[in-house]
């Protein structure tokens, strides 16, 4: 028997789930709508990369609706675009209203470096994205260029502003950890998000693709920085909707919460609930292994949605149980932005 009929059951009203073969049910996907950015964070794009994929490989809005509407019939729920920037892909507002409007998905988030916020937050606002994500590692200029290769702090700050101006809600900055480069501002961040009604979210590097493994040298495990934190600010252990893998706390006092995502010193990867698909179509179902399906050659040799839905199906049941990172970790090739992060 078909493994994918048999684990994958869709019944003829929308009861489905997408289970994988470790009992993990998959609602949430991550779509890359470039794998391109004009920033060369240190642990991301390598500098000089030209290897991008070429234009005639991205998959088109009405293959990416095609397939995010298949996955809303399986059962998805919540759907992020990222990149690379997906910002910079042309009139993203539009994509963001067609997926708004398929019947299932509940949640359309976006992951974003900010730079082009004070132009697209408001449209992308109105199109009915609801929450945003904005990488910020640095709140100095001169370490943000550093960090991001030639980045302009005060345009990402110009684009918080326009989002929260907008009304996104929340307003997640993501600050990737470092040891030696950014540690010594994880307080001052902490101050600014009060300040501003952000939440922060502490993330430690992995060790994706050569720039990921050089930042390993920089690594900072976040156990560390929680019991740092925990010496100035009371913490109190609180959920967020969204359902990631951050585990978040409260700061005492203050409507500010905090999550870490610990993929290296406490790994998620039992209750991992997502997959991703990359801007040339493929499914790519860990961060941190090749297990993957193309699904460009189906879309474009005129697959049917049955056969589609199917495909689905299969990528998922190919989700390994866990990534190999610690023990592993010259494993993945692909940086972050060639996934989708
Ligand atoms: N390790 C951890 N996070 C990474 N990101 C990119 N590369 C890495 C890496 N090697 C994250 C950045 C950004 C998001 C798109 O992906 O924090 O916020
Ligand atoms: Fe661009 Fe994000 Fe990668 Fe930085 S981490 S280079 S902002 S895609």
């Amino acid at each position: 028997m078909d493994p994918a009929g048999q684990m994958c059951k869709h019944f003829p009203v929308m009861e489905t789930a997408l289970i994988d073969s470790f009992s993990r049910r998959i609602e949430y996907l991550r779509v890359s709508v470039t794998d391109r950015c004009e920033l060369r964070c240190s642990y991301c794009i390598p500098k000089g990369f030209t290897g991008f994929e070429e234009p005639g490989h991205w998959l088109t809005f009405d293959e990416i609706e095609r397939v995010v509407r298949a996955f809303t019939q399986l059962g998805v729920r919540r759907v992020r675009l990222t990149g690379g920037e997906p910002l910079s892909r042309g009139k993203l507002p539009d994509l963001a209203a067609r997926l708004v409007h398929l019947a299932g998905l509940h949640d359309l988030s976006i992951s974003t470096n900010g730079t082009r916020l004070r132009r697209l937050a408001l449209p992308l606002r109105r199109a009915g994205v609801a929450r945003l994500n904005v990488s910020l590692d640095s709140l100095n200029p001169e370490r943000f260029a550093e960090i991001t290769g030639g980045g302009r702090l005060d345009q990402v700050l110009d684009g918080l502003m326009a989002a929260k101006e907008a009304g996104f809600e929340p307003v997640k900055i993501n600050m990737v950890a470092m040891k030696g480069v950014n540690d010594g501002e994880i307080g001052d961040m902490v101050d600014f998000c009060i300040r501003h009604d952000f939440t922060l979210r502490l993330i430690e590097t992995m060790p994706m693709g050569a720039t990921g493994r050089d930042a390993t040298e920089r690594y900072l495990n976040l156990q560390e920085v929680k019991r740092a934190l925990q010496s100035r600010y009371e913490l109190i252990p609180t959920m967020m909707a969204g359902g990631g893998p951050a585990r978040y706390v409260r700061v005492g006092g203050t409507n500010l919460r905090i999550g870490f995502i610990t993929p290296i010193s406490q790994h998620f990867c039992a209750t991992c609930n997502r997959v991703r698909l990359a801007v040339d179509g493929t499914i790519y179902t860990c961060l941190g292994q090749e297990h993957k399906l193309e699904l460009r050659p189906l879309l474009r040799s005129g697959v049917s949605d049955e056969e589609l839905k199917k495909a689905i199906c299969r990528a998922v049941l190919l989700k390994p149980e866990r990534h190999e990172f610690t023990t592993q970790p010259e494993k993945i090739v692909r940086f972050m932005s060639a996934t989708g992060g």
